[in-house]
């Protein structure tokens, strides 16, 4: 199995890139399953009902969230119903939608993917270890053909912690949130394919994917200043390719995949 996630989309630029580039990556890779955290996709802050339906219809299977979840309020009414929209696990019991899709793709073969927020230097919330860890043992890999944990976080340590938790139990786990990619895609010792943080689908002539000059401003003088918006230049799509073993769901091939914009191209060789 062809795996793609693409760290988070960054406003119109973010999500415009991943649309138009979706069909072409989808048929040069012969992917089966394509992931986007898009939890930034809507003008930077939360998602919408209809950009979650343009990502589906350019391809996307699935899509994460993160800390900004709820940043569009109306999305609590539309979770529910659109079990491909993935919120953390580890929100409080109650919380609307679900920590993890669980499907089926087009030829039949069953996949998971589960998203988890990370509790350093973020808020705090219930244990993610935990709550992975039913995730995995409810679906476990050979039941299912792939499993793809997003596990949100600032940390790299502790995703570097969750990917080792995770071993020889996922096909890949990697991090999203930082916005930064990061040069560590390796398969893990038990056979999970791992990155710390697969970087946005963003402008990064910006902070993070937000114009620079407001966002500087707000660390230099420590005034509180305008709202952050996001910056319109080209975008990188950022994103990671994992190939498994279908008698496994083990990862076989892991690499970046980086398109366009400001960083360095790079295509899984
Ligand atoms: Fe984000
Ligand atoms: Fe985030």
């Amino acid at each position: 199995m062809r795996i793609l996630l693409c760290g988070d989309l960054v406003g119109r630029v973010g999500r415009e890139v991943v649309i138009r580039e979706m069909p072409r990556l989808r048929r040069e890779l012969a992917l089966d399953l394509v992931v986007v955290n898009g939890e930034n996709a809507a003008h930077g802050f939360g998602i919408t009902d209809t950009i979650c339906r343009e990502l589906y219809e350019a391809g996307v299977d699935a899509i994460t969230l993160g800390n900004h979840a709820w940043d569009k309020r109306e999305i609590l009414a539309y979770i529910a119903g659109d079990p491909r929209l993935v919120r953390p696990i580890n929100y409080p019991p109650g919380t609307p939608g679900s920590g993890v899709w669980a499907g089926r793709l087009r030829d039949g073969r069953k996949v998971a993917v589960i998203n988890a927020m990370a509790r350093l230097f973020m808020d705090a919330l219930d244990d993610p270890f935990a709550a992975v860890d039913a995730a995995l043992k409810a679906h476990p890999l050979g039941d299912h053909a792939a499993i793809v944990v997003d596990f949100h976080g600032e940390a790299t340590s502790e995703k570097m912690a969750m990917g080792h938790f995770c071993d020889g139990r996922a096909s890949l786990v990697v991090g999203t949130h930082s916005h930064v990619p990061t040069a560590d895609a390796h398969i893990l010792p038990g056979g999970t394919a791992y990155l710390t943080d697969a970087g946005m689908c963003g402008d990064y002539d910006s902070v993070i994917g937000m114009k620079k000059e407001p966002a500087v401003a707000r660390f230099v003088t420590k005034l509180p200043g305008d709202r952050l918006q996001p910056a319109e230049g080209e975008a990188t799509l950022c994103a990671v390719f994992v190939e498994t073993a279908d008698a496994t769901g083990l990862a076989t091939r892991v690499a970046p995949l980086r398109l366009g914009g400001r960083l360095p191209p790079h295509w899984p060789g």
